[in-house]
């Protein structure tokens, strides 16, 4: 039989955040490959599938060994958290296709899209990426922290909403109060900050608060922080950004 392999996405936590075309694939296949606490977030289909549960941080190593399944014959899923194109899994596995066996190139290889915590995080506090957003991790394990910081300032300067994955780790623990340290040079000292820790399940936890009295302490490695435009601002216990600028017609 002729292999194939998916590249999905759990969502942010919550089961009825996975999208049904996910659980259809999942159904469907006969290996499941991925990080532990992920593979964990899926109930028992068949009784017949392997799973491949492997530590944080070899996504190589995952992505080569689904791969070589898949060359083999078998209908094979990795599995990550949120949306697999985002900080995930997918880009791992054309990194191997890329560096890999050629035959690999020919395999039947597809990403199914899925939640990312991005979306997940907005929803919770109202729709703080109503306008132009970009998505940045604070993470210096796959390039350099002078990038991260680059990029941050373009950003700033350039007004969008930064939504900042990966903010803080154990080994990690001061580059978001840097990245803080980086946007007050830049931006306003009243600008919404948000931090939603678990966002889309039922441990969802959200600490709105500004730039000025934005702590880097405040987030783990389960959180997503958004740091908001000028245009960026409350309503009710809302926080929103218009779709249009000042000035211009809505
Ligand atoms: C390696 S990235 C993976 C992102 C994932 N592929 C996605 O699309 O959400 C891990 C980071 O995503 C964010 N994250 C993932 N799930 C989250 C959730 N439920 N709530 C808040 N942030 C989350 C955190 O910033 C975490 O450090």
């Amino acid at each position: 039989m002729t292999g194939s392999l998916v590249v999905v996405g759990t969502g942010p936590g919550n089961a009825d955040l996975m999208t049904p075309a996910t659980s259809a694939v999942l159904a469907k296949a006969t290996d499941l490959v991925g990080y532990g606490p992920y593979l964990d977030r899926i109930p028992t289909i068949r009784a017949d599938q392997c799973r491949h549960a492997s530590d944080n941080r070899v996504e190589l190593d995952r992505a080569r060994q689904a791969l070589s399944l898949a060359a083999s014959g078998r209908q094979v899923v990795v599995v990550s958290g949120g949306d697999p194109g985002v900080f995930a899994m997918a880009s791992a596995v054309f990194e191997a296709v890329e560096a890999g066996e050629p035959a690999w190139r020919e395999l039947d290889i597809r990403v199914e899209p899925g939640v990312t915590a991005m979306l997940a995080a907005a929803a919770e506090v109202g729709a703080p990426l109503g306008g132009d957003f970009c998505a940045i991790s604070l993470s210096d394990n796959l390039k350099a922290w002078t990038t991260v910081e680059r990029r941050l300032k373009a950003a700033a300067e350039a007004d969008f909403v930064i939504a900042l994955y990966n903010p803080a780790s154990k080994a990690r623990p001061h580059q978001l109060g840097r990245a803080f340290d980086l946007l007050r040079s830049i931006k306003a000292a009243e600008t919404p900050v948000l931090f939603v820790r678990a966002a889309g399940t039922v441990d969802s936890k959200i600490v709105t608060t500004t730039l000025a009295g934005a702590d880097g302490t405040t987030a783990d490695m389960r959180t997503l922080v958004i740091v908001g435009a000028s245009t960026t601002r409350q309503v009710g216990r809302w926080i929103y950004t218009p779709r249009s600028e000042p000035g211009v017609r809505s």
